[in-house]
């Protein structure tokens, strides 16, 4: 039987290699390609995380973001519509904290009527099947920027978890659907499991920042909430060492225990043998976050022509299925979603 190869050879009478196996043979086509292809994006797979600005009719562009907006609510939700039309799953909230709101104690997290909540309830009544994802920690609304309280220069821990237990009530009882604990203090996906369970909440979902490393990849973020300037020293006390592996493997398994429905991994591009390795281990709804310095990075060598947007915008949200997640939480979340419907 004559071996065909529909892979372009050497012209006839070219000297050819004796080769029965030939993986370019299933790269030859593109419904080859399609068939044989082992991941696969989807808009299924997108969260697009929000910056929510406080007043009427505000945009404000984060400079170091280029593209991403931070929006006041009237704003907001024509912007979640277009996510909405496009398909997108779920949105990621983040509010931007006026300085005179900010204070040594973050107290501001729990009030039932910060923007925060009023950004919850409004999206909730415009968008009912639209997932909302609240994070959980202090930084937003702390003196010194930091996650959780702070007593002469020390983060504390228990009296923390205290103030981030508020927060989730409050976001709970606002609408929020999943929580995200974002501030890597122990125990606090127990103590907010009981105190949801304990007020009603049942159904509210909580995806833990469970292996969250403290990286130099937040930088446009910390711009973009406001919280950056105000940062004293910082975060290695509660977020994880970038040299570490097993580490984050005992953070998602505690997590796990203490109740979390989804475990998250951030940054992404630089952490894909993190969520490899997490989803491997212990097989539950994995999500990564494609953090703003990622963002920035790509969106930086796109505008002066060194890469190609539409081509690596795809690629490295793809990289992020292969690498086993579930979800992504990205910047890229509409464009990418229009690439998607485009290429159907
Ligand atoms: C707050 C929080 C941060 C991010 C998400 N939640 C910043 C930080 O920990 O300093 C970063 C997201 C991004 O960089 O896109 N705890």
């Amino acid at each position: 039987v004559p071996l065909v190869a529909p892979v372009p050879v050497a012209p006839a009478g070219a000297r050819q290699l004796n080769l029965r196996m030939r993986p370019r043979r299933n790269r030859a086509d593109a419904w080859t390609r399609r068939l044989v292809a082992e991941n696969r994006l989807t808009t299924d797979d997108l969260i697009l995380p929000v910056f929510a600005l406080d007043g009427e009719n505000r945009r404000e562009p984060v400079a170091s973001m280029p593209g991403v907006e931070r929006l006041s609510l009237d704003l907001l939700v024509a912007y979640v519509a277009e996510a909405v039309d496009l398909g997108i799953p779920a949105v990621a909230l983040f509010p931007v904290t006026p300085s005179e709101l900010k204070t040594e104690d973050g107290r501001e997290a729990t009030n039932p009527d910060n923007l925060m909540c009023r950004t919850i309830r409004t999206l909730k009544s415009q968008f009912p099947d639209l997932g909302l994802v609240g994070d959980v920690a202090l930084d937003p609304y702390t003196s010194h920027g930091h996650d959780g309280l702070m007593h002469n220069g020390v983060i504390l821990n228990d009296e923390s978890v205290e103030v981030l237990v508020a927060q989730a009530l409050a976001q709970a009882d606002a609408g929020i659907d999943i929580l995200a604990p974002s501030d890597m203090m122990d125990g606090r996906i127990g103590a907010i499991r009981d105190a949801l369970d304990g007020q009603g909440h049942q159904l509210v979902r909580i995806c833990s920042y469970a292996a969250k490393y403290a990286s130099g990849f937040y930088g446009p973020f910390r711009d973009a909430v406001n919280s950056g300037g105000f940062l004293k020293g910082d975060k290695r006390t509660y977020q994880m060492d970038p040299a570490n592996t097993d580490e984050a493997l005992r953070e998602v398994a505690l997590d796990l225990q203490e109740g979390a429905d989804m475990v998250m991994v951030k940054p992404g591009m630089p952490y894909l043998d993190i969520v490899s390795r997490v989803k491997q281990t212990f097989a539950v709804p994995t999500f990564v976050y494609q953090v703003s310095g990622e963002y920035a990075m790509l969106k930086a060598a796109c505008a002066n022509g060194w890469l190609d947007n539409d081509k690596v915008v795809l690629e490295s949200l793809l990289a992020f299925k292969r690498a086993g997640a579930d979800a992504i939480l990205t910047y890229f979340a509409i464009e990418a979603a229009r690439m998607l419907r485009d290429r159907a």
